[in-house]
Formats: structure tokens, C-alpha cells, sequence
């Protein structure tokens, strides 16, 4: 009986260790491995962007929530984190409950796919690679206005639309305004 526990209990975590080194890998093939941003960045990245209580921010791979928990926080706005690994998304809207931000809003989806059209902020962090595919959707669906902060990668095809690049603790992140 006890080694059928033993079994089950070792079967349990294979599982879960298997489930999220999977998903590890389908976020990195999708978009960009897991990578947190230094939370000591964000008021620095951040720094001059101004957002309402009635506007919404997105972070594309939203990763363990942070910036989208840290957004709702600061500008009191809704704030939306797409994200595709499951645990990531459950440890996000854990961290939502226990900090009572109920504008922070975390969506187990691809961001591929994500309705972007109300953001009036978007923040990423991904990898070389996303960026042509990234600027083609937020050109396509994002509205006029929307700022785009872009942590590490430039958007090459948006050198009109870039208005700072600067370095926070020596890493580079690129602001832009759609027109
Ligand atoms: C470099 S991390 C950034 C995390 C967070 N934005 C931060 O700066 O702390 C990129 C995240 O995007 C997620 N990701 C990659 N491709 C994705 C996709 N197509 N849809 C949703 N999430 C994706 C990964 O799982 C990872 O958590």
C-alpha cells in the first residue's frame, strides 16, 4: 500500500515536472523562452509612460505576471498578461488574489492570437526573431496611439515609429508610438 503511494506520489510530480518543462519549450518555440524582467527596471522602463484607470495594458508573454501586476498597481488601469505556460498563468493569478488587484487579468493563450485592439499599452520581451511578426500584428490590429515598450528588441521595421531608446541598468528597451 505504501509503495503504491510512493508510486503515485513519484507518477504526480514526473507529470508535473514533464508538463512544465513541455510547456517551457512550447513558449520558447512560439515566441521566446522564460526570462523575467529585474523588477528594479520597471520604474525606469516605465518612466514618462502615463496610463488611466480606464486604460488597458498588455504584456505579450506575460511570463510569472510581474509587470502586469505591477501596472495594475501603479496606473490603477486594467491589465492583461497572455501567457502560454499553464503554471505561470496559475502562479500570476495567484499572486493577483493574494495582492487583491482585481484589474490584473491573466489569459492562458497564445499572444499570437491575442485581441490586442483595446490595449493602449503593450509591453514585450521576447526574442530577435518575434519582432518582424510582432510589429506586422500590432500594425494590424493595435490602435491609434498605442504605445509599444519593447524590452531588449527593436522592432526594425518601425524606425518611424520609434520615440526613445534608452538603457536601464544597462538593458536596452525601445518605446514606440503607432500613429
Ligand atoms: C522573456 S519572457 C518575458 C516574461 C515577462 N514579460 C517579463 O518581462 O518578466 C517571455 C514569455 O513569453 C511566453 N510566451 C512565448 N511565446 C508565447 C506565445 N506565443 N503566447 C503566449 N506566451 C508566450 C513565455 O512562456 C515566457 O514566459
Amino acid at each position: 500500500m505504501i509503495e503504491l503511494g510512493v508510486l503515485l506520489i513519484f507518477l504526480g510530480v514526473a507529470a508535473g515536472v514533464g508538463t512544465g518543462v513541455i510547456f517551457l519549450i512550447v513558449g520558447e518555440m512560439r515566441g521566446a523562452p522564460f526570462v523575467a524582467t529585474d523588477k528594479r527596471l520597471l520604474e525606469s522602463m516605465f518612466a514618462g509612460i502615463i496610463l488611466k484607470p480606464q486604460d488597458t495594458f498588455v504584456d505579450l508573454g506575460s511570463g510569472d505576471g510581474r509587470i502586469v501586476l505591477w501596472a495594475a498597481k501603479k496606473f490603477g488601469c486594467r491589465s492583461v498578461g497572455y501567457e502560454i505556460h499553464p503554471w505561470l498563468v496559475w502562479w500570476s493569478r495567484w499572486k493577483a488574489r493574494e495582492n487583491k488587484l482585481k484589474k490584473a487579468e491573466f489569459k492562458r493563450e497564445d499572444f499570437w492570437k491575442a485581441d490586442i485592439s483595446l490595449a493602449d499599452c503593450v509591453f514585450c520581451y521576447l526574442v530577435p526573431r518575434s519582432m518582424e511578426r510582432l510589429g506586422l500584428k500590432l500594425e494590424r490590429e493595435g490602435k491609434r496611439g498605442m504605445t509599444v515598450i519593447s524590452r531588449a528588441f527593436e522592432i526594425k521595421r518601425w524606425k518611424d515609429k520609434l520615440i526613445l531608446r534608452k538603457e536601464v541598468m544597462g538593458k536596452r528597451v525601445y518605446v514606440y508610438t503607432m500613429p
